[in-house]
């Protein structure tokens, strides 16, 4: 059984109006969780988000043998071992790319690890080269038999230096925190700078790291020992894509949406994008406040790395641009396969045309019609919850619970409070994406 959301639309009606409290940013959260590893005692981690890809995190690690108190909604206490399990728990590590991030402080603690190939969202081929490289320059060996990877670093894992041939978030952070343990300095090159892995550098620097340049492509750490959480807890930074697609949302749907406890500094290059296509659009410091245009402009969108567009608000952004008078090109140049879900939309009535597996060409504005759906990814499936509320008629889309619930916390319960007519209930659909 899974769970499915019905959603009756407001055939375009700019009507949903109040305020939106943005939450802890799971991609923060996740490495945060990880990253308890390399402390000697317990680390208090807050303003975590309640999602299941936070729940599947913490069943990792409690599996392994770490203790885990959830104190009040959004706090965790976790204490790691002496003696984790190093073994990744297959079925759960399987189901979940952010996993392959407990492998780096996992390897340096104790000097070996073992993993499945991750799974997670089906947006492209998501290999792990950078990955097994890296362990091998830190001086590990890695064998692959079963479909999982061993890894062993008999004297421990040792400094080196990389330079990424892609600018790759999970393997900046799984290096990164490798290092803190490792001996000798480390030093990433081509690192990613997403905002995420900056809040991270300086949670462990308060806790005893030494991590310079995180934030800049090039990050140097001096390790050797392990931190300590004795009086300091991490408080999760917001969400930007949480944010983001409530700012989407808005400028489609919205008399007046107030998005409160984000981080609009984060948000400058969809704020930009929106702004072109007409939307109002008013920053405050830790709110963004934004009005449905009565005209959307059309205006073309190329994912980048930080800071540029966000793959992550891709999806949103697209049926955005089904409602914008004229022609929008939508080049997504991190993941290919990205643009699946782009055919669901067009049997919505968008009009869109894929030129290649990196871009689409959308035609607007269009009339969208409620259907069923099915998301094949998280991020897709709050793009589908976005046109489903645009849309003309009702919506139902399956697979809530593997797909958007794993990175949205509380999404219908907001989304009603915003004016949004939207339903949960239970229906025997098979799942199509973990
Ligand atoms: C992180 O994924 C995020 N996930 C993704 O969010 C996000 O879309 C992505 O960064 C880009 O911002 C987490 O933080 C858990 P990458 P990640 O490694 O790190 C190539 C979501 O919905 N690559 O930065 O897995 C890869 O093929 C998720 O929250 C290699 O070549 O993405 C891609 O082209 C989806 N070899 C590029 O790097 C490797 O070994 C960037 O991917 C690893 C990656």
């Amino acid at each position: 059984m899974g769970n499915t959301l019905v959603i009756k639309g407001l055939d375009g009606e700019r009507k949903l109006e109040g305020s939106v409290r943005i939450t802890g940013a799971k991609n923060v959260a996740l490495k945060a969780i990880a990253s308890t590893v390399l402390f000697r005692d317990s680390v208090k981690l807050e303003n975590v988000p309640e999602i299941d890809d936070v729940f599947r995190m913490l069943e990792l690690l409690r599996e392994m043998g770490a203790e885990v108190s959830h104190t009040k909604s959004g706090s965790y206490i976790v204490s790691v071992p002496h003696n984790l399990n190093t073994d990744l728990p297959l079925e759960i590590a399987k189901r979940m790319r952010a996993s392959i991030v407990l492998t780096g402080p996992v390897l340096a603690r104790y000097g070996k690890v073992s993993f499945p190939h991750p799974g997670g969202c089906l947006i492209g081929s998501r290999p792990v080269d950078l990955f097994v490289e890296g362990f091998e320059k830190m001086g590990a060996k890695v064998s692959f038999k079963d479909n999982t990877y061993s890894v062993i670093a008999k004297s421990g894992l040792r400094g080196a230096e990389f330079f990424l041939k892609n600018q790759s978030v999970t393997v900046t952070e799984t290096f990164m925190m490798a290092a803190v343990c490792a001996k000798g300095t480390t030093v990433i090159k081509n690192a990613a700078i997403e905002p995420e892995i900056t809040d991270l550098a300086q949670f462990l620097n308060k806790c005893g790291a030494k991590i310079v340049g995180a934030g800049t492509s090039t990050i140097t750490i001096r390790g050797g020992k392990l931190l300590t959480g004795k009086g300091k807890s991490y408080k999760t930074m917001p969400d930007r894509i949480d944010a983001g697609s409530f700012l989407i949302l808005g400028a489609l749907a919205a008399r007046e949406l107030h998005i409160t406890n984000c981080n609009p500094v984060h948000l400058e290059a969809v704020i930009q994008a929106l702004r072109s296509a007409g939307v109002d659009i008013k920053i405050k410091k830790a709110e963004i406040i934004v009005r449905a245009p009565a005209k959307i402009l059309p205006v073309d969108i190329k994912t980048h790395e930080y800071p540029g567009f966000p793959t992550d608000l891709q999806a949103p952004m697209t049926v955005f641009l089904t409602q914008a008078q004229g022609e929008s090109l939508v080049f997504e140049t991190i993941f290919e396969g990205r643009l699946n879900y782009t055919e669901a939309l067009a049997a919505m009535g968008a009009q869109i045309t894929m030129m290649d597996p990196h871009r689409v060409l959308v035609r607007g504005k269009s009339e969208l019609r409620g259907r069923k759906l099915k998301s094949p990814d998280l991020r897709a499936g709050l793009a589908f919850v976005i046109a489903a509320i645009v849309a003309k008629g009702e919506s139902v889309i399956h697979n809530v619970d593997t797909t958007i619930d794993r990175g949205y916390e509380d999404v219908d319960k907001r989304l009603r409070a915003i004016g949004v007519s939207i339903e949960r209930t239970e229906s025997g659909e098979q799942t199509l994406a973990e």
